[in-house]
Protein backbone atom coordinates (compact mmCIF):
# COMPACT_ATOMS: atom_id res chain seq x y z
CA UNK A 1 0.00 0.00 0.00
CA UNK A 2 1.50 3.06 -1.17
CA UNK A 3 1.76 5.87 2.01
CA UNK A 4 2.74 9.45 2.78
CA UNK A 5 5.86 9.67 4.56
CA UNK A 6 7.55 12.29 6.73
CA UNK A 7 11.01 12.65 5.57
CA UNK A 8 11.95 15.86 6.90
CA UNK A 9 10.79 18.87 8.80
CA UNK A 10 11.77 22.43 9.46
CA UNK A 11 10.24 25.62 10.91
CA UNK A 12 11.01 29.54 10.82
CA UNK A 13 10.21 32.20 13.42
CA UNK A 14 10.64 36.38 12.52
CA UNK A 15 13.30 37.58 14.75
CA UNK A 16 11.09 39.84 16.65
CA UNK A 17 9.50 38.83 19.81
CA UNK A 18 6.86 40.83 21.23
CA UNK A 19 5.95 39.88 25.20
CA UNK A 20 2.98 40.42 26.72
CA UNK A 21 4.07 43.32 28.64
CA UNK A 22 5.21 45.08 25.11
CA UNK A 23 1.56 44.70 24.51
CA UNK A 24 0.53 46.19 27.42
CA UNK A 25 2.39 49.16 26.43
CA UNK A 26 -0.20 50.03 23.54
CA UNK A 27 -3.29 48.07 25.14
CA UNK A 28 -5.38 48.01 27.94
CA UNK A 29 -4.13 44.53 28.84
CA UNK A 30 -1.19 42.73 31.26
CA UNK A 31 1.29 39.60 31.38
CA UNK A 32 -1.03 38.17 34.05
CA UNK A 33 -4.25 38.37 32.43
CA UNK A 34 -3.19 36.72 28.98
CA UNK A 35 -0.97 33.90 30.92
CA UNK A 36 -4.10 32.95 33.14
CA UNK A 37 -6.37 32.73 30.15
CA UNK A 38 -4.48 31.60 27.03
CA UNK A 39 -1.31 30.51 28.17
CA UNK A 40 0.57 32.97 25.85
CA UNK A 41 3.77 35.03 27.10
CA UNK A 42 4.84 36.03 23.77
CA UNK A 43 5.21 36.08 20.12
CA UNK A 44 7.14 36.42 16.33
CA UNK A 45 6.19 39.39 14.52
CA UNK A 46 7.25 39.59 10.98
CA UNK A 47 9.82 42.37 10.11
CA UNK A 48 8.77 45.10 7.32
CA UNK A 49 8.72 43.31 4.32
CA UNK A 50 8.89 39.79 5.72
CA UNK A 51 6.01 38.51 3.63
CA UNK A 52 4.48 35.10 4.15
CA UNK A 53 6.33 33.90 1.01
CA UNK A 54 9.76 34.54 2.84
CA UNK A 55 8.61 32.37 6.00
CA UNK A 56 7.37 29.62 4.20
CA UNK A 57 10.65 29.53 1.47
CA UNK A 58 12.72 29.21 4.97
CA UNK A 59 10.84 26.97 6.53
CA UNK A 60 10.63 25.01 2.96
CA UNK A 61 14.51 24.93 3.33
CA UNK A 62 15.07 23.65 6.81
CA UNK A 63 12.80 20.60 5.83
CA UNK A 64 14.24 20.06 2.21
CA UNK A 65 17.96 19.82 4.38
CA UNK A 66 16.32 17.62 7.37
CA UNK A 67 15.23 15.44 4.34
CA UNK A 68 18.41 15.53 2.65
CA UNK A 69 16.94 16.63 -0.72
CA UNK A 70 16.85 19.63 -3.04
CA UNK A 71 13.74 21.35 -4.11
CA UNK A 72 14.35 19.42 -7.63
CA UNK A 73 13.20 16.40 -5.72
CA UNK A 74 9.60 18.44 -5.04
CA UNK A 75 6.60 17.65 -7.48
CA UNK A 76 3.66 19.35 -4.97
CA UNK A 77 3.51 22.07 -2.65
CA UNK A 78 0.44 22.56 -1.09
CA UNK A 79 0.67 25.89 1.14
CA UNK A 80 -2.10 26.25 4.12
CA UNK A 81 -2.01 29.98 4.66
CA UNK A 82 -5.15 32.38 4.94
CA UNK A 83 -2.64 35.48 4.99
CA UNK A 84 -1.03 35.35 1.39
CA UNK A 85 1.03 37.67 0.13
CA UNK A 86 -1.29 39.01 -2.59
CA UNK A 87 -4.96 37.80 -3.32
CA UNK A 88 -3.72 36.18 -6.63
CA UNK A 89 -1.37 34.00 -7.62
CA UNK A 90 -1.32 31.45 -4.89
CA UNK A 91 2.01 32.35 -2.41
CA UNK A 92 2.74 28.67 -3.00
CA UNK A 93 3.61 29.43 -6.54
CA UNK A 94 5.85 32.49 -5.10
CA UNK A 95 7.51 29.67 -2.86
CA UNK A 96 8.21 27.56 -5.93
CA UNK A 97 9.62 30.05 -7.88
CA UNK A 98 12.30 31.31 -4.87
CA UNK A 99 12.97 27.59 -4.58
CA UNK A 100 13.92 27.26 -7.82
CA UNK A 101 11.57 24.56 -8.59
CA UNK A 102 10.02 24.59 -12.30
CA UNK A 103 8.34 21.09 -12.51
CA UNK A 104 4.85 20.12 -10.63
CA UNK A 105 2.12 22.02 -9.05
CA UNK A 106 2.04 24.76 -6.57
CA UNK A 107 -1.49 25.89 -4.33
CA UNK A 108 -2.60 27.10 -1.66
CA UNK A 109 -5.28 25.83 0.69
CA UNK A 110 -7.20 27.97 3.30
CA UNK A 111 -9.16 26.92 5.98
CA UNK A 112 -7.28 29.09 8.33
CA UNK A 113 -6.18 27.69 11.74
CA UNK A 114 -7.04 24.34 10.10
CA UNK A 115 -5.19 25.04 7.66
CA UNK A 116 -1.78 22.59 7.76
CA UNK A 117 -4.50 19.29 8.69
CA UNK A 118 -6.18 20.63 5.54
CA UNK A 119 -3.27 21.01 3.38
CA UNK A 120 -1.52 17.07 4.81
CA UNK A 121 -4.89 15.80 4.13
CA UNK A 122 -5.04 17.38 0.40
CA UNK A 123 -1.26 16.02 -0.37
CA UNK A 124 -1.74 12.99 1.48
CA UNK A 125 -4.27 11.88 -0.92
CA UNK A 126 -2.35 13.35 -3.83
CA UNK A 127 0.84 11.09 -2.71
CA UNK A 128 -1.19 8.12 -2.23
CA UNK A 129 -3.38 8.65 -5.53
CA UNK A 130 0.35 8.93 -7.67
CA UNK A 131 -0.68 12.53 -8.75
CA UNK A 132 3.11 13.06 -6.94
CA UNK A 133 6.17 11.60 -5.79
CA UNK A 134 7.28 14.19 -3.07
CA UNK A 135 5.08 16.72 -1.78
CA UNK A 136 6.25 19.85 0.36
CA UNK A 137 3.37 20.60 2.65
CA UNK A 138 3.79 24.41 4.38
CA UNK A 139 1.86 26.25 6.92
CA UNK A 140 2.91 30.00 7.05
CA UNK A 141 1.27 32.80 8.56
CA UNK A 142 1.68 36.74 9.17
CA UNK A 143 -1.40 37.29 11.02
CA UNK A 144 0.39 40.20 12.12
CA UNK A 145 -1.25 42.03 9.19
CA UNK A 146 -4.58 41.23 9.51
CA UNK A 147 -4.81 42.07 13.13
CA UNK A 148 -6.68 44.71 14.38
CA UNK A 149 -4.35 46.64 17.40
CA UNK A 150 -6.68 48.69 19.10
CA UNK A 151 -8.65 45.30 20.29
CA UNK A 152 -7.24 43.43 23.30
CA UNK A 153 -9.44 40.77 22.66
CA UNK A 154 -8.03 39.30 19.67
CA UNK A 155 -4.85 40.94 19.08
CA UNK A 156 -2.92 39.76 22.28
CA UNK A 157 -3.81 35.73 20.78
CA UNK A 158 -1.92 35.94 17.46
CA UNK A 159 1.67 35.68 16.09
CA UNK A 160 3.60 34.59 12.85
CA UNK A 161 5.51 31.84 11.57
CA UNK A 162 6.05 29.24 9.50
CA UNK A 163 6.28 25.28 9.40
CA UNK A 164 6.89 22.66 6.84
CA UNK A 165 7.35 18.79 6.26
CA UNK A 166 8.76 16.92 3.13
CA UNK A 167 6.63 13.83 2.39
CA UNK A 168 7.13 10.60 0.09
CA UNK A 169 5.47 8.20 -1.33
CA UNK A 170 6.48 4.81 0.44
CA UNK A 171 5.19 0.96 0.17
CA UNK A 172 3.56 0.21 3.13
CA UNK A 173 1.82 -3.21 4.51
CA UNK A 174 -1.25 -1.56 4.99
CA UNK A 175 -0.86 -1.84 8.76
CA UNK A 176 -1.06 0.87 11.00
CA UNK A 177 2.33 -0.58 11.79
CA UNK A 178 3.33 1.22 8.47
CA UNK A 179 4.95 4.58 8.73
CA UNK A 180 3.33 7.60 7.13
CA UNK A 181 0.16 9.39 7.41
CA UNK A 182 -2.46 6.92 8.65
CA UNK A 183 -5.64 8.69 8.56
CA UNK A 184 -7.28 11.85 8.03
CA UNK A 185 -10.68 13.56 8.26
CA UNK A 186 -11.74 16.90 8.16
CA UNK A 187 -15.08 19.14 8.65
CA UNK A 188 -16.43 22.16 8.31
CA UNK A 189 -19.73 24.16 9.59
CA UNK A 190 -20.11 27.76 7.74
CA UNK A 191 -23.31 28.60 9.49
CA UNK A 192 -20.61 29.28 12.20
CA UNK A 193 -18.68 31.33 9.46
CA UNK A 194 -19.36 34.98 11.63
CA UNK A 195 -18.19 33.69 14.53
CA UNK A 196 -14.09 33.81 13.61
CA UNK A 197 -13.68 35.60 10.20
CA UNK A 198 -11.88 39.02 8.96
CA UNK A 199 -13.57 41.78 7.72
CA UNK A 200 -12.52 42.04 4.22
CA UNK A 201 -12.13 40.40 1.19
CA UNK A 202 -11.52 41.60 -2.71
CA UNK A 203 -14.76 40.97 -3.64
CA UNK A 204 -16.87 42.43 -1.00
CA UNK A 205 -14.88 45.39 0.62
CA UNK A 206 -11.71 45.44 -2.05
CA UNK A 207 -9.90 45.83 1.22
CA UNK A 208 -7.66 43.26 3.73
CA UNK A 209 -9.66 43.82 6.51
CA UNK A 210 -8.98 42.99 10.47
CA UNK A 211 -9.61 39.65 12.26
CA UNK A 212 -12.84 39.07 14.24
CA UNK A 213 -14.07 36.74 16.41
CA UNK A 214 -16.54 36.04 19.17
CA UNK A 215 -13.49 34.37 22.10
CA UNK A 216 -16.15 32.25 23.83
CA UNK A 217 -18.15 30.90 20.95
CA UNK A 218 -15.11 29.31 18.85
CA UNK A 219 -13.79 27.91 22.84
CA UNK A 220 -17.24 26.32 23.33
CA UNK A 221 -16.89 24.43 19.79
CA UNK A 222 -13.61 23.97 19.62
CA UNK A 223 -13.49 21.41 22.74
CA UNK A 224 -16.03 19.63 21.50
CA UNK A 225 -15.22 19.58 17.82
CA UNK A 226 -11.43 18.79 18.36
CA UNK A 227 -12.27 15.81 21.16
CA UNK A 228 -14.93 14.26 18.84
CA UNK A 229 -12.82 14.51 15.17
CA UNK A 230 -9.75 12.95 17.28
CA UNK A 231 -12.00 10.20 18.49
CA UNK A 232 -13.46 9.71 14.70
CA UNK A 233 -9.94 9.59 12.97
CA UNK A 234 -8.48 7.16 15.43
CA UNK A 235 -11.47 4.84 15.02
CA UNK A 236 -10.62 5.10 11.19
CA UNK A 237 -7.12 3.89 12.17
CA UNK A 238 -8.97 0.76 14.48
CA UNK A 239 -6.46 2.68 17.49
CA UNK A 240 -7.91 4.39 20.20
CA UNK A 241 -6.13 7.24 22.48
CA UNK A 242 -3.91 4.44 24.95
CA UNK A 243 -2.26 3.76 21.51
CA UNK A 244 -1.13 7.79 20.84
CA UNK A 245 2.35 8.39 21.89
CA UNK A 246 1.91 12.40 21.07
CA UNK A 247 -0.91 14.91 20.65
CA UNK A 248 -0.07 17.84 18.00
CA UNK A 249 -2.70 20.42 18.25
CA UNK A 250 -2.99 23.21 16.86
CA UNK A 251 -1.46 26.41 19.31
CA UNK A 252 -4.80 28.40 19.67
CA UNK A 253 -4.92 28.78 23.74
CA UNK A 254 -3.55 26.25 26.65
CA UNK A 255 -6.94 26.37 28.21
CA UNK A 256 -8.46 24.95 25.14
CA UNK A 257 -5.36 22.39 24.85
CA UNK A 258 -5.80 21.47 28.50
CA UNK A 259 -9.73 20.89 28.07
CA UNK A 260 -9.27 18.55 24.89
CA UNK A 261 -6.97 16.27 26.71
CA UNK A 262 -8.90 15.91 29.39
CA UNK A 263 -12.20 15.53 27.97
CA UNK A 264 -9.96 12.85 25.14
CA UNK A 265 -8.18 11.20 28.15
CA UNK A 266 -5.02 12.13 27.34
CA UNK A 267 -2.08 12.84 29.69
CA UNK A 268 -1.14 16.68 29.76
CA UNK A 269 2.55 15.15 29.32
CA UNK A 270 1.76 13.87 25.80
CA UNK A 271 0.20 17.12 24.28
CA UNK A 272 3.12 19.30 22.90
CA UNK A 273 2.84 22.78 24.03
CA UNK A 274 4.27 25.50 21.97
CA UNK A 275 1.45 28.21 22.94
CA UNK A 276 3.47 30.12 24.80
CA UNK A 277 6.45 30.91 23.18
CA UNK A 278 4.15 31.16 19.51
CA UNK A 279 1.32 32.34 20.51
CA UNK A 280 -1.90 31.09 17.66
CA UNK A 281 0.41 31.23 14.14
CA UNK A 282 -2.43 29.33 12.32
CA UNK A 283 -1.81 27.14 10.27
CA UNK A 284 1.83 27.59 11.16
CA UNK A 285 0.95 26.23 14.59
CA UNK A 286 1.61 22.56 13.76
CA UNK A 287 4.64 22.17 11.81
CA UNK A 288 5.97 24.39 14.20
CA UNK A 289 5.28 22.64 17.52
CA UNK A 290 5.92 19.54 15.48
CA UNK A 291 9.59 20.78 14.45
CA UNK A 292 10.41 21.53 18.47
CA UNK A 293 9.21 18.16 19.30
CA UNK A 294 11.23 16.56 17.04
CA UNK A 295 14.27 18.63 17.34
CA UNK A 296 14.09 18.19 21.11
CA UNK A 297 14.07 14.35 20.90
CA UNK A 298 10.78 13.66 22.19
CA UNK A 299 8.66 12.60 18.44
CA UNK A 300 10.85 9.56 17.61
CA UNK A 301 10.71 7.32 14.39
CA UNK A 302 8.04 4.86 14.58
CA UNK A 303 5.98 7.01 17.01
CA UNK A 304 2.26 7.65 16.77
CA UNK A 305 1.20 11.12 16.27
CA UNK A 306 -2.05 12.97 16.31
CA UNK A 307 -2.44 16.30 14.96
CA UNK A 308 -5.87 18.30 15.56
CA UNK A 309 -6.40 21.65 14.54
CA UNK A 310 -10.14 24.00 14.54
CA UNK A 311 -10.32 27.74 12.85
CA UNK A 312 -12.95 30.34 10.90
CA UNK A 313 -15.76 28.73 9.04
CA UNK A 314 -15.51 26.22 11.20
CA UNK A 315 -13.01 24.29 10.13
CA UNK A 316 -11.52 20.91 11.97
CA UNK A 317 -9.94 18.53 11.50
CA UNK A 318 -7.36 15.76 12.70
CA UNK A 319 -4.16 13.80 11.39
CA UNK A 320 -2.86 10.75 12.34
CA UNK A 321 0.99 9.89 11.55
CA UNK A 322 3.33 7.31 12.27
CA UNK A 323 6.48 8.87 12.67
N1 LIG B 1 -6.62 41.91 28.51
C1 LIG B 1 -7.37 42.23 29.55
N2 LIG B 1 -8.69 42.07 29.58
C2 LIG B 1 -9.27 41.54 28.49
C3 LIG B 1 -8.55 41.19 27.36
C4 LIG B 1 -7.15 41.40 27.39
N3 LIG B 1 -6.35 41.08 26.36
N4 LIG B 1 -9.38 40.67 26.44
C5 LIG B 1 -10.61 40.72 26.97
N5 LIG B 1 -10.55 41.25 28.22
C6 LIG B 1 -11.63 41.47 29.15
C7 LIG B 1 -12.97 41.60 28.48
O1 LIG B 1 -13.17 42.90 27.99
C8 LIG B 1 -13.90 41.25 29.60
O2 LIG B 1 -14.05 42.38 30.42
P1 LIG B 1 -15.49 42.73 31.07
O3 LIG B 1 -15.82 41.55 31.93
O4 LIG B 1 -15.21 43.98 31.81
O5 LIG B 1 -16.42 42.87 29.90
C9 LIG B 1 -13.12 40.21 30.41
O6 LIG B 1 -11.76 40.35 30.00
C10 LIG B 1 -13.56 38.79 30.12
O7 LIG B 1 -13.68 38.64 28.71
P2 LIG B 1 -14.13 37.30 28.06
O8 LIG B 1 -14.22 37.49 26.59
O9 LIG B 1 -15.34 36.80 28.80
O10 LIG B 1 -12.89 36.38 28.43
P3 LIG B 1 -12.71 34.85 28.20
O11 LIG B 1 -12.47 34.19 29.49
O12 LIG B 1 -13.76 34.28 27.29
O13 LIG B 1 -11.32 34.84 27.42
C11 LIG B 1 -10.47 34.51 25.22
C12 LIG B 1 -11.21 35.45 26.15
C13 LIG B 1 -10.40 35.17 23.85
C14 LIG B 1 -9.06 34.31 25.75
C15 LIG B 1 -11.23 33.16 25.15
O14 LIG B 1 -12.58 33.37 24.87
C16 LIG B 1 -10.65 32.25 24.13
O15 LIG B 1 -9.55 31.79 24.26
N6 LIG B 1 -11.41 31.94 23.05
C17 LIG B 1 -10.91 31.13 21.98
C18 LIG B 1 -10.08 31.99 21.09
C19 LIG B 1 -9.29 31.24 20.10
O16 LIG B 1 -8.52 30.38 20.46
N7 LIG B 1 -9.44 31.59 18.84
C20 LIG B 1 -8.71 31.03 17.79
C21 LIG B 1 -9.21 29.68 17.46
S1 LIG B 1 -8.38 29.06 16.07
Amino acid sequence: MRRAVIQGIGSYLPAKVLTNNDLAQFVDTSDEWIVERTGIRERRIAADGETTCHLAVAAARAALADAGIGADAIDLIVLATSTPDNTFPATATSVQAELGMTRGAAFDVQAVCSGFVYALSVADAMVRAGGAERALVIGAETFSRILDWSDRTTCVLFGDGAGAVVLEAQEGQGSVADRGVLATRLHSDGRHKDKLYVDGGPSSTQTVGHLRMEGKEVFKHAVINIASVMGETLADAGLTAEDVDWVVPHQANKRILDSTAKRFGIPESKVVLTVDVHGNTSAASIPLALDVAVKDGRIRRGDLVLMEAMGGGFTWGAALVRW
